[in-house]
């Protein structure tokens, strides 16, 4: 593995940049309003800390003793088994799968960037059928759009390590936090922002099911990205004297606080104009265009700050996505950044243009596999299935598989005994279990 490290503030930014998503913004939120409000932020609280920073801490440690691609480390670094482990590391080519389809939805970020200037819809129906032609027959723009995706994030990945994942994380970090805090001053300033409060907060305790408890796990995995090599694979590039457990937490707490903030500002804008709680893409190209517009002058404005800043959210993550392909292709079959890179952002750009016009009605039939569009397909297989599964591979390999001597090295000076020995047990037994409820919870094998 050549040398190039992150800086110490670059590294947690780029973590930072990849689990800042559109999973704070169209997923916490209203998961939250559903699932009890303050109830499951507290659920939710816990859950982050026992399960996702102790998976964020066990995905760190592997990067930062492994030291390569993540294919490598997880052979490497087996105590034994090491030629079947070595499997476990291409769960690192999941997230250039999920890239296919989170840049063409990047793509309609960065269409309504521009619509945000003149063509904001003036009707909840407007907009519904603003949305409902770009996805079903404008593959034209979305082409356009996908494509200036793919050129972005292919341009950025060339400039390596430092000068493109790091540098474009610390313009775009800060960026994305000034325009929140903008929105949520604003916000703060409108009369339905107790509403809003009350929706995301106000304690019910009786939502507290299982459901609910197993909805809180898939989401600490998707917002912070963990379960597919990301992490591991920045962790790769880490600055030897980082403290692995603070950077967990610190990351950790910068993605709660945006998916809060970004979902009392959502809910603020949206009650304040009497229109419904929703999620995805309905939430954010539907909703929230035809709310903008009642706000004015104002609103151009709102959306313009609000898009640009989920085109942020999306691009940093997005190239998160792609770096782990990339990395093993240079370090097992010794190419070129350069052609790692044209190698991986091709295949998404293929696989993505496919899963567009899976959704154009004019070839639909062609691409649909039974109930589910081929752009949902990929993204239920992901996330409900190949994620907690790389998960539970990351948790057993630190908690059986990896030398314990290196890992109490690593994690005693900074965890303490009694701390490493909780995290030891969470990882051995009760995060591998958990995650075996969300499979079945979510594929429907076994409801909860
Ligand atoms: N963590 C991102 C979010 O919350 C989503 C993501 C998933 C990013 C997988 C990279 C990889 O939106
Ligand atoms: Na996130």
């Amino acid at each position: 593995m050549n040398q190039v490290k992150f800086s110490r503030l670059g590294f947690i930014l780029a973590a930072v940049g990849s689990a800042v998503g559109l999973g704070n913004v169209w997923k916490f939120p209203y998961v939250t309003g559903e699932f009890g409000g303050g109830a499951f932020v507290i659920v939710y609280l816990i859950t982050a800390l026992f399960i996702g920073v102790f998976v964020l801490i066990a995905e760190l440690l592997i990067g930062k003793v492994g030291q390569s691609d993540a294919v490598s480390m997880f052979e490497n670094l087996a105590t034994k088994h090491k030629k079947i482990w070595k499997y476990a590391g291409f769960m690192a080519v999941v997230p250039l799968l999920i890239l296919s389809y989170y840049s063409v939805v990047i793509g309609w970020i960065f269409h309504y960037v521009v619509l945000s200037f003149n063509k904001l819809p003036s009707t909840v129906k407007e907009s519904t059928d603003n949305f409902m032609t770009l996805l079903t027959s404008d593959y034209q723009t979305q082409l356009f759009y996908h494509t200036i995706v793919f050129v972005l994030v292919t341009l950025i990945i060339l400039r390596g390590i430092k000068d493109g994942i790091e540098k474009i994380n610390k313009i775009l970090m800060p960026l994305l936090g000034v325009i929140l805090a903008i929105l949520f001053i604003y916000s703060i300033n409108v009369d339905a922002f107790g509403d809003a409060v009350y929706f995301m907060f106000n304690p019910d305790f009786s939502k507290i099911t299982s459901s609910a408890i197993i909805a809180a796990i898939g989401q600490a995995f998707y917002t912070l990205s963990l379960g597919m090599g990301i992490i591991i694979t920045y962790a790769a590039s880490l600055p030897k004297q980082t403290n692995i457990a603070k950077s967990a937490v610190t990351i950790s707490i910068i993605d709660t606080v945006v998916a809060i903030v970004a979902g009392l500002v959502i809910f603020t804008l949206l009650f304040d104009k009497g229109a419904e709680s929703t999620k995805g893409a309905g939430l954010v190209f539907i909703s929230l265009p035809s709310v903008f517009y009642e706000f004015g002058g104002a609103g151009q404005f709102l959306a313009l700050l609000f898009f640009v800043a989920i085109a942020f959210a999306g691009i940093t993550s997005a190239i998160s996505m792609m770096e782990p392909t990339v990395l093993y292709l240079i370090e097992r079959y010794k190419m070129t950044r350069m052609k790692a890179a044209i190698i991986c952002s091709l295949f998404f750009y293929i696989l993505g243009t496919i899963t567009l016009f899976s959704n154009i009605t004019e070839f639909a039939p062609a691409l649909q596999v039974g109930e589910k569009s081929f752009f949902d397909w990929v993204d239920f297989v992901c996330f409900t299935i190949i994620v907690p599964i790389g998960g539970i591979l990351v948790v057993v390999f630190v908690g059986y598989y990896m030398d314990k001597e290196v890992i109490k090295q690593e994690l005693t000076p900074i965890l303490g005994k009694s701390l490493l020995a909780l995290w030891f047990f969470m990882v051995r037994y009760v995060i591998p279990i958990a995650l075996i409820a969300v499979i079945l919870n979510e594929t429907g094998l076994f409801k909860f």
